[in-house]
């Protein structure tokens, strides 16, 4: 082994559910690289000194996930714009003069994920109802404003998160009340859950899509199970799906190109052996 052979993982707390592991070792065996990618199970209380212990072990970086992807912007030397206006970061870059840099690839992900399943979609094609004002919603909404979304409908349980969203993301998007959620949904062109509704041990999202256009595209941040219930209900009605894999194998590609120094594709043999684990 020498100084080229590059080393990343994933920090979490749990983390052994984690498939980036499987995503990115995928990708270093396609390119023929020397280097691996591992499992960081970290405790919050050891969060800190895990993060600087990067540097110093000689590691290309990390990606963050639950439950560390806020805490860990304060213990970077540098936070990107887009992970700031998000409040989380995902992907720990180290650079060559040892400096940690944050940065957020959740929103580019989902993106991603929408355009391969509808390669002409545009943010701007006709109000965006979200689901949900969490974390997820955040890195969703921001990346669909940045893509140019003109009304972005955040629908949320309890009010006053949809109202701060609003008033934090400025005039292209609005609050609406968990009960006027499926008068929400009658003009949209895209439909987002954000929330955990829906994954495999919660109940189904409670909401109707009889008001919904059959040519709004629906899209789920949930990947366990690959079709939540919410993503059945609209492909039988008529309407074009998204499942949060997608988001999820491609929030890794900008993290392997600034590790490994490639930009690698999210391909049928990876999709297949990442939807066998779930
Ligand atoms: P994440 O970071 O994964 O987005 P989070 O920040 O805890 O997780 O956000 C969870 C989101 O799911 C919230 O918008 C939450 O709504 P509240 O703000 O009302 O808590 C939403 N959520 C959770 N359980 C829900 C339920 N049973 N029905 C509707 N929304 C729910």
């Amino acid at each position: 082994m020498n100084n080229s052979f590059i080393i990343a993982g994933v920090m979490g707390w749990p983390v052994a559910h984690s498939r980036s592991p499987l995503i990115h070792n995928h990708w270093i065996r396609q390119f023929n690289l020397s280097g691996a990618y591992g499992f960081f199970p970290v405790q919050p209380n050891n969060l800190e000194s895990a993060i600087r212990g990067l540097q110093a072990l000689g590691l290309a970086g990390c990606n963050i996930t639950i439950p560390h992807k806020v805490n860990a912007m304060a213990y970077v030397d540098w936070v990107h714009p887009l992970a700031k206006r998000i409040g989380a970061i995902n992907t720990i870059v180290v650079q060559p003069d040892g400096a940690l840099h944050g940065f957020n690839n959740d929103g580019f992900g989902y993106i991603q994920s929408l355009l391969d399943a509808q390669p002409n979609w545009r943010a701007d094609a006709g109000p965006i109802a979200v689901i949900g004002a969490g974390g997820a919603a955040r890195a969703i909404v921001v990346s669909l404003l940045d893509a140019g979304a003109t009304e972005i409908r955040v629908i949320n349980r309890t009010h006053d998160k949809a109202e701060e969203f609003a008033r934090e993301f400025g005039s292209a998007v609005f609050s609406v009340k968990w009960d006027a959620r499926e008068d929400a949904l009658t003009d949209a062109a895209l439909l987002v859950n954000t929330t955990s509704q829906g994954m495999h041990g919660e109940p189904a999202l409670d909401i109707s899509l009889s008001n919904l256009p059959t040519s709004a595209l629906v899209s789920d941040a949930v990947y366990i199970p690959l079709e939540t219930p919410l993503l059945k209900e609209a492909r039988l009605r008529g309407n074009r799906t998204v499942n949060g894999l997608g988001m999820l194998l491609h929030q890794a590609r900008p993290a392997f190109q600034a590790w490994f120094g490639v930009m690698p594709e999210v391909g049928a043999a990876l999709y297949e052996k990442v939807a066998k684990t779930i």
